[in-house]
């Protein structure tokens, strides 16, 4: 995270002060430019209110748009309490709805006069355009935008936002000279991403004083404005052990508590689930935050588990990992398995099954065994995981295919739990594993993000983080509306 330095106002918003590099230059002036609906009132509304909530400095929102009332009413859905602050003395709301022509030059130097004598550090002009409309000469908005503005922000170092409405249609803000004379630019912006999934993101385009690494960032308008910085790789500072969630009813528990209500409860029982990682830039870690919760779901609980590793993945990582969330030796090698294609010096462990990758029905009659043998152990339902892109480099397409999709019936007899991973490059492959699979979940990137969202059941774009408050690593996941 950026130090905020002495030239920075901390928006106090979630994630905002991050990614702009520790808030907006001090007694700038800063446009906030979008489409319709893309969260420029809620960043705006945002700013005053932690402003005056968390640093106790005063609020002036200026508003051509919408009345008190429902702007009031609006951020009380949210958790704002406005009514608090302006009882407080520490927020205006300026109703400029009728205001027009001249009358606005007039208001807004009342405004500014008023700006120094109630000591606003912060303003909020929602929006130019519409105060531009209440002109009949657009060169008049520019010249108070000039004068007036220039003196709020810089002589009385208020830092102000100046709302931009972006047409739809079109990409660019496009105002003339507003760019020049701002301090800084945010630009908003919706989009869809597969099958009419919201997307947002924020592009600085501008911030004085502030190197900025990452131009775009995903934010999401769920229970107000967040911006969601980059992922970032977190250690686990106290490793715990890791705590089990039973299941609930007909599903598994998937292991964290952000990915089962994501998906209305977990993973049935006897199901199969799709995971399938469709963006080649999505590290091991990434997507382990998904998987790993569950099958130390099923370890901590006393539960075998079966992995056919994707590529790449080496029996030691998986054991690491194992380890990680505080299983012991003991669990490990009672319920663990690992199919591991023989090779030179491959070391002999109780949680290794050699396969020789030579058949597969040689090599699958083996893990079977194995199967049989936790079973009768454990008396409990068994967690079976196959790296789909393995099972077609070791034994064929077609093979692997009609084993994952046999198995996946045996499961569903068993009442288990099969995970299949598909990596990018298989993707040719995910349609006719997604037709037999209950739930089928994606795993993509946008930006410095990770994305989650089920394909099946149908859910929307979550933003993936790293959490390790409890010991352990786990998925935080943010819903993006
Ligand atoms: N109280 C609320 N609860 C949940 N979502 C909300 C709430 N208020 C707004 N939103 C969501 O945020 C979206 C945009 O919010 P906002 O009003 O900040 O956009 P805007 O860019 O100011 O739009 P406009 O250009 O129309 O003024 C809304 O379309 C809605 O989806
Ligand atoms: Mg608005």
């Amino acid at each position: 995270m950026s130090a905020a330095s002495a030239d920075k106002i901390p928006t106090g918003i979630n994630g905002l002060d991050e990614v702009t590099g520790g808030g907006l230059p001090k007694g700038g002036l800063i446009i906030i430019a979008g489409n319709p609906g893309t969260g420029k009132t809620l960043l705006s509304a945002g700013f005053l209110y932690h402003g005056a909530v968390n640093y106790g400095e005063k609020g002036i929102y200026v508003s051509f748009a919408e009345s008190k009332e429902a702007f009031f009413r609006n951020m009380r859905s949210l958790g704002l309490n406005f009514e608090e602050i302006e009882r407080e003395g520490k927020f205006r709301f300026v109703d400029m709805l009728t205001v027009r022509g001249e009358a606005v030059s007039a208001v807004l130097e009342m405004i500014l006069r008023e700006v120094g004598e109630f000591g606003a550090k912060r303003l909020v002009i929602d929006s130019f355009s519409a105060m531009a409309q209440a002109f009949r000469e657009p060169h008049e908005a520019r010249v108070i935008l000039h004068t007036i503005l220039s003196r709020v922000t810089r002589l009385l170092g208020c830092t102000t936002l100046l709302i931009v409405e972006v047409p739809y249609g079109e990409n660019k803000i496009g105002l003339g000279i507003e760019e020049f004379v701002a301090d800084g630019i945010i630009h908003l912006r919706r989009n869809e991403l597969e099958g009419g999934r919201i997307i947002r993101d924020l592009e600085i385009l501008k911030m004085r004083g502030a190197p900025i690494y990452e131009a775009r960032n995903i934010f999401t308008l769920k229970g107000g404005f967040k911006a969601l910085p980059p992922f970032e790789a977190r250690f686990t500072e106290k490793p715990s052990r890791f705590n089990p969630i039973p299941d609930k009813g007909d599903y598994f528990s998937t292991g964290s508590p952000n990915l089962d209500e994501m998906l209305g409860g977990g993973y049935p029982k006897g199901s199969s689930v799709l995971i399938e990682i469709a963006d080649p830039y999505v590290s091991t870690l990434q997507y382990h935050l998904v998987i790993y919760p569950t099958i130390w779901n099923f370890l901590a609980q006393g539960r075998g588990a079966i992995i056919f590793p994707s590529a790449g993945i080496d029996y030691s990582l998986i054991l690491r990992r194992v380890k990680g969330a505080g299983l012991g030796d003991e669990e490990i090698n009672d319920l663990l398995r690992i199919c591991v294609k023989e090779y030179a010096g491959l070391k002999e462990a109780p949680y290794i099954v050699r396969c020789r990758g030579v058949t597969f029905s040689e090599d699958y009659a083996k893990c079977v065994e194995v199967e049989r043998d936790i079973r009768e152990k454990t008396h409990q339902p068994l967690l079976h995981f196959v790296g789909a892109d393995m099972l077609i480099d070791t034994y064929g397409q077609m093979e692997a295919l009609s084993a994952i999709r046999n198995h996946a019936a045996r499961v569903r007899e068993k009442g288990d739990l099969y995970m299949i991973l598909v990596k990018p490059g298989y993707e040719n492959i995910s349609q006719t594993l997604g037709a037999f699979s209950e739930v089928y979940l994606k795993v993509t990137r946008r930006y410095g993000s990770v994305l989650v969202y089920g394909v099946k059941p149908r859910t929307p774009l979550y933003a993936l983080e790293m959490d390790v408050s409890r010991g352990y690593f786990m998925p935080k996941l943010t819903q993006i509306i």
